[in-house]
Protein backbone atom coordinates (compact mmCIF):
# COMPACT_ATOMS: atom_id res chain seq x y z
CA UNK A 1 0.00 0.00 0.00
CA UNK A 2 1.11 3.92 -0.86
CA UNK A 3 -0.49 6.63 0.57
CA UNK A 4 -0.55 10.06 -1.41
CA UNK A 5 -1.31 13.56 -0.57
CA UNK A 6 -2.46 15.88 -3.45
CA UNK A 7 -2.99 19.39 -2.27
CA UNK A 8 -4.69 21.57 -4.84
CA UNK A 9 -3.70 24.91 -5.81
CA UNK A 10 -2.07 27.11 -3.33
CA UNK A 11 -3.09 30.67 -3.00
CA UNK A 12 -0.19 32.68 -1.28
CA UNK A 13 -0.25 33.38 1.91
CA UNK A 14 -3.17 32.81 2.91
CA UNK A 15 -2.97 29.36 1.54
CA UNK A 16 0.87 28.66 2.41
CA UNK A 17 -0.01 29.60 6.31
CA UNK A 18 -2.61 27.85 6.41
CA UNK A 19 -0.50 24.26 5.05
CA UNK A 20 2.14 25.88 7.60
CA UNK A 21 -0.32 25.32 10.31
CA UNK A 22 -2.41 21.98 9.35
CA UNK A 23 0.22 19.95 7.24
CA UNK A 24 2.67 18.25 9.95
CA UNK A 25 -0.57 17.67 11.79
CA UNK A 26 -2.11 15.57 9.15
CA UNK A 27 1.58 13.88 8.10
CA UNK A 28 2.02 13.18 11.34
CA UNK A 29 -1.90 11.45 11.75
CA UNK A 30 -1.93 9.71 7.86
CA UNK A 31 1.37 8.87 7.16
CA UNK A 32 1.61 9.76 3.64
CA UNK A 33 4.79 8.11 2.00
CA UNK A 34 4.15 10.88 -1.05
CA UNK A 35 2.86 14.66 -0.89
CA UNK A 36 2.53 16.79 -4.25
CA UNK A 37 1.33 20.06 -4.26
CA UNK A 38 -0.02 22.00 -7.67
CA UNK A 39 1.56 25.51 -6.97
CA UNK A 40 0.79 27.61 -9.77
CA UNK A 41 -0.66 30.29 -7.24
CA UNK A 42 2.14 29.91 -5.22
CA UNK A 43 3.78 33.40 -5.41
CA UNK A 44 3.35 35.91 -2.28
CA UNK A 45 5.81 38.39 -3.01
CA UNK A 46 5.36 40.25 -6.26
CA UNK A 47 1.73 40.69 -6.83
CA UNK A 48 1.55 37.78 -9.71
CA UNK A 49 0.56 34.00 -9.70
CA UNK A 50 3.48 31.65 -10.17
CA UNK A 51 6.06 30.80 -7.61
CA UNK A 52 9.16 32.32 -6.08
CA UNK A 53 12.46 30.31 -4.66
CA UNK A 54 11.06 31.33 -1.36
CA UNK A 55 7.99 30.32 -1.31
CA UNK A 56 9.01 26.98 -2.36
CA UNK A 57 11.66 26.63 0.34
CA UNK A 58 8.64 26.76 2.41
CA UNK A 59 6.30 24.25 0.90
CA UNK A 60 9.02 21.69 0.64
CA UNK A 61 10.37 22.41 4.12
CA UNK A 62 6.60 20.85 4.86
CA UNK A 63 7.23 17.45 3.35
CA UNK A 64 5.96 18.70 -0.19
CA UNK A 65 7.91 16.44 -3.15
CA UNK A 66 7.29 17.61 -5.55
CA UNK A 67 4.73 20.67 -7.56
CA UNK A 68 2.73 20.63 -10.08
CA UNK A 69 1.48 23.82 -11.91
CA UNK A 70 -0.36 24.62 -15.13
CA UNK A 71 -1.28 28.25 -16.74
CA UNK A 72 0.40 30.05 -14.33
CA UNK A 73 3.35 28.11 -13.97
CA UNK A 74 5.68 31.01 -15.69
CA UNK A 75 4.46 34.17 -14.35
CA UNK A 76 6.06 36.49 -11.26
CA UNK A 77 9.70 37.83 -11.56
CA UNK A 78 11.00 34.10 -11.33
CA UNK A 79 8.32 32.34 -13.57
CA UNK A 80 11.51 31.02 -15.77
CA UNK A 81 14.18 30.19 -12.48
CA UNK A 82 12.03 28.65 -10.61
CA UNK A 83 12.02 25.71 -13.04
CA UNK A 84 15.76 24.80 -12.53
CA UNK A 85 14.58 22.57 -9.45
CA UNK A 86 14.06 19.34 -10.33
CA UNK A 87 11.20 18.73 -8.03
CA UNK A 88 9.11 21.89 -9.68
CA UNK A 89 6.88 20.64 -12.67
CA UNK A 90 4.96 22.23 -15.48
CA UNK A 91 2.30 20.77 -17.86
CA UNK A 92 4.09 18.41 -20.03
CA UNK A 93 2.12 18.84 -23.05
CA UNK A 94 3.33 22.76 -23.15
CA UNK A 95 5.70 22.10 -26.32
CA UNK A 96 9.47 21.04 -25.09
CA UNK A 97 11.04 24.42 -25.12
CA UNK A 98 9.67 26.29 -22.49
CA UNK A 99 11.63 26.19 -19.12
CA UNK A 100 10.72 23.23 -16.85
CA UNK A 101 10.02 19.58 -17.32
CA UNK A 102 6.35 18.29 -17.12
CA UNK A 103 6.82 14.84 -15.65
CA UNK A 104 9.14 12.97 -12.99
CA UNK A 105 9.83 9.78 -11.02
CA UNK A 106 10.30 10.22 -6.91
CA UNK A 107 11.96 7.05 -5.22
CA UNK A 108 11.28 7.02 -1.88
CA UNK A 109 11.50 3.34 0.28
CA UNK A 110 12.25 1.49 -2.96
CA UNK A 111 8.96 3.08 -4.55
CA UNK A 112 9.07 4.91 -7.23
CA UNK A 113 6.10 7.57 -8.31
CA UNK A 114 5.82 9.05 -11.67
CA UNK A 115 3.98 12.35 -11.14
CA UNK A 116 2.78 14.11 -14.97
CA UNK A 117 1.23 17.58 -15.05
CA UNK A 118 -0.90 18.14 -17.83
CA UNK A 119 -2.88 21.30 -19.25
CA UNK A 120 -5.86 21.00 -21.10
CA UNK A 121 -5.88 23.07 -24.66
CA UNK A 122 -8.96 25.10 -23.65
CA UNK A 123 -7.38 26.38 -21.03
CA UNK A 124 -4.07 27.41 -23.33
CA UNK A 125 -4.77 26.81 -26.81
CA UNK A 126 -0.82 26.46 -27.61
CA UNK A 127 -1.02 22.43 -26.05
CA UNK A 128 -0.46 19.47 -27.29
CA UNK A 129 -2.93 16.43 -27.17
CA UNK A 130 -3.15 15.30 -23.77
CA UNK A 131 -3.98 11.99 -24.81
CA UNK A 132 -0.94 11.51 -27.16
CA UNK A 133 1.30 13.31 -24.74
CA UNK A 134 0.01 10.80 -21.95
CA UNK A 135 -0.07 7.30 -23.98
CA UNK A 136 3.71 8.31 -24.87
CA UNK A 137 4.92 8.82 -21.18
CA UNK A 138 3.58 5.60 -20.20
CA UNK A 139 5.71 3.93 -23.18
CA UNK A 140 8.94 5.81 -22.27
CA UNK A 141 7.95 4.85 -18.22
CA UNK A 142 6.74 1.26 -18.88
CA UNK A 143 9.13 -0.63 -16.40
CA UNK A 144 10.55 2.53 -14.58
CA UNK A 145 7.65 3.11 -12.08
CA UNK A 146 5.41 1.54 -9.20
CA UNK A 147 2.32 3.92 -9.59
CA UNK A 148 1.82 7.18 -11.61
CA UNK A 149 -0.06 10.29 -10.57
CA UNK A 150 -1.90 12.76 -12.60
CA UNK A 151 -2.87 16.49 -12.64
CA UNK A 152 -4.74 17.46 -15.21
CA UNK A 153 -4.94 21.62 -15.45
CA UNK A 154 -8.29 22.25 -17.22
CA UNK A 155 -11.98 23.45 -17.01
CA UNK A 156 -13.95 21.46 -18.61
CA UNK A 157 -15.37 18.55 -16.68
CA UNK A 158 -16.03 16.19 -19.39
CA UNK A 159 -12.74 16.25 -20.89
CA UNK A 160 -11.35 15.43 -17.54
CA UNK A 161 -13.36 12.41 -17.37
CA UNK A 162 -12.57 11.03 -20.69
CA UNK A 163 -9.10 12.15 -19.98
CA UNK A 164 -9.41 9.70 -17.40
CA UNK A 165 -11.18 6.81 -18.84
CA UNK A 166 -8.68 6.74 -21.32
CA UNK A 167 -6.18 5.79 -18.82
CA UNK A 168 -8.37 3.90 -16.37
CA UNK A 169 -5.67 1.22 -14.35
CA UNK A 170 -2.75 2.73 -16.02
CA UNK A 171 -2.30 5.39 -13.75
CA UNK A 172 -3.31 5.37 -9.80
CA UNK A 173 -4.96 8.48 -10.13
CA UNK A 174 -6.00 11.84 -12.49
CA UNK A 175 -6.57 14.41 -10.20
CA UNK A 176 -8.42 17.78 -11.67
CA UNK A 177 -7.15 21.43 -10.54
CA UNK A 178 -7.03 24.95 -11.77
CA UNK A 179 -11.21 26.06 -11.32
CA UNK A 180 -10.73 25.93 -7.36
CA UNK A 181 -13.56 24.95 -6.53
CA UNK A 182 -13.58 21.13 -4.96
CA UNK A 183 -16.17 18.98 -6.83
CA UNK A 184 -18.13 16.01 -4.92
CA UNK A 185 -17.27 13.64 -6.78
CA UNK A 186 -13.96 11.84 -5.44
CA UNK A 187 -14.34 8.36 -6.71
CA UNK A 188 -12.69 5.36 -8.05
CA UNK A 189 -13.07 3.64 -11.96
CA UNK A 190 -13.93 0.75 -12.98
CA UNK A 191 -10.10 -0.60 -13.51
CA UNK A 192 -8.97 1.13 -10.43
CA UNK A 193 -7.91 4.87 -11.05
CA UNK A 194 -8.61 7.33 -8.39
CA UNK A 195 -10.51 10.33 -9.80
CA UNK A 196 -11.86 13.97 -9.07
CA UNK A 197 -13.05 16.75 -11.66
CA UNK A 198 -11.30 19.54 -8.94
CA UNK A 199 -9.29 18.84 -5.88
CA UNK A 200 -10.16 22.82 -5.38
CA UNK A 201 -7.78 25.67 -4.08
CA UNK A 202 -6.11 25.69 -0.78
CA UNK A 203 -6.90 29.54 -0.14
CA UNK A 204 -8.73 32.16 1.17
CA UNK A 205 -12.32 32.05 -0.26
CA UNK A 206 -15.02 35.11 -0.36
CA UNK A 207 -13.59 35.96 -3.70
CA UNK A 208 -13.02 34.40 -6.79
CA UNK A 209 -10.51 32.21 -6.94
CA UNK A 210 -9.03 33.34 -3.83
CA UNK A 211 -8.52 36.49 -4.92
CA UNK A 212 -10.60 40.15 -4.45
CA UNK A 213 -13.91 40.03 -6.56
CA UNK A 214 -13.78 43.93 -7.54
CA UNK A 215 -10.52 43.68 -9.65
CA UNK A 216 -12.30 40.90 -12.15
CA UNK A 217 -15.59 42.69 -11.87
CA UNK A 218 -14.31 45.75 -12.95
CA UNK A 219 -12.48 44.24 -16.04
CA UNK A 220 -15.21 42.42 -16.84
CA UNK A 221 -17.23 45.69 -17.29
CA UNK A 222 -14.07 47.26 -18.92
CA UNK A 223 -13.67 44.35 -21.45
CA UNK A 224 -9.80 45.35 -20.73
CA UNK A 225 -7.51 43.40 -18.98
CA UNK A 226 -6.40 43.93 -15.05
CA UNK A 227 -4.70 46.87 -14.49
CA UNK A 228 -5.10 46.94 -10.91
CA UNK A 229 -2.58 44.86 -7.93
CA UNK A 230 -3.58 41.86 -7.22
CA UNK A 231 -5.48 41.57 -3.80
CA UNK A 232 -5.92 38.34 -2.01
CA UNK A 233 -9.85 37.47 -0.72
CA UNK A 234 -10.47 37.90 2.52
CA UNK A 235 -12.72 34.70 3.70
CA UNK A 236 -11.36 31.88 5.23
CA UNK A 237 -9.28 29.01 3.42
CA UNK A 238 -10.61 26.60 1.78
CA UNK A 239 -8.30 23.39 1.80
CA UNK A 240 -8.35 21.55 -1.16
CA UNK A 241 -6.74 18.29 -0.86
CA UNK A 242 -7.34 14.63 -1.48
CA UNK A 243 -5.66 11.30 0.51
CA UNK A 244 -5.35 8.41 -2.21
CA UNK A 245 -4.26 5.18 -0.93
CA UNK A 246 -2.77 2.77 -3.94
CA UNK A 247 -2.57 -0.95 -4.18
CA UNK A 248 0.99 -2.59 -5.23
CA UNK A 249 -0.07 -2.81 -8.89
CA UNK A 250 -0.42 0.96 -9.23
CA UNK A 251 -4.02 0.99 -8.75
CA UNK A 252 -5.72 2.95 -6.41
CA UNK A 253 -7.96 1.37 -3.66
CA UNK A 254 -9.08 4.56 -2.36
CA UNK A 255 -9.61 8.27 -2.96
CA UNK A 256 -11.37 10.66 -0.07
CA UNK A 257 -11.05 14.08 0.86
CA UNK A 258 -8.49 15.75 3.74
CA UNK A 259 -9.61 17.96 6.55
CA UNK A 260 -7.33 19.60 8.44
FE1 LIG B 1 -4.77 27.91 -10.07
FE1 LIG C 1 -4.76 27.46 -13.64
Amino acid sequence: MTKLFFIGDIVDEPGLTYLEAHLPALIEAHRPDFVIANAENLNTSDDACGMTAASLARLFALGVDAVTGGNHSWDGQQGRTVHDDPRVLRPLNYGKRAPGRGATIIEKDGVCLGVVNLISPEVCSLADHPLDVMEAQLSAWRGRVDLIVVDYHGESVMEKLIFAFAFDGHVAAVLGTHTHVQTADTRLLPCGTAYVTDVGMTGPGGGVQGYDAARFVRSAWERLPNAEPMRIAEGAVEFGAVLITCNDDGTAAAITRLSA
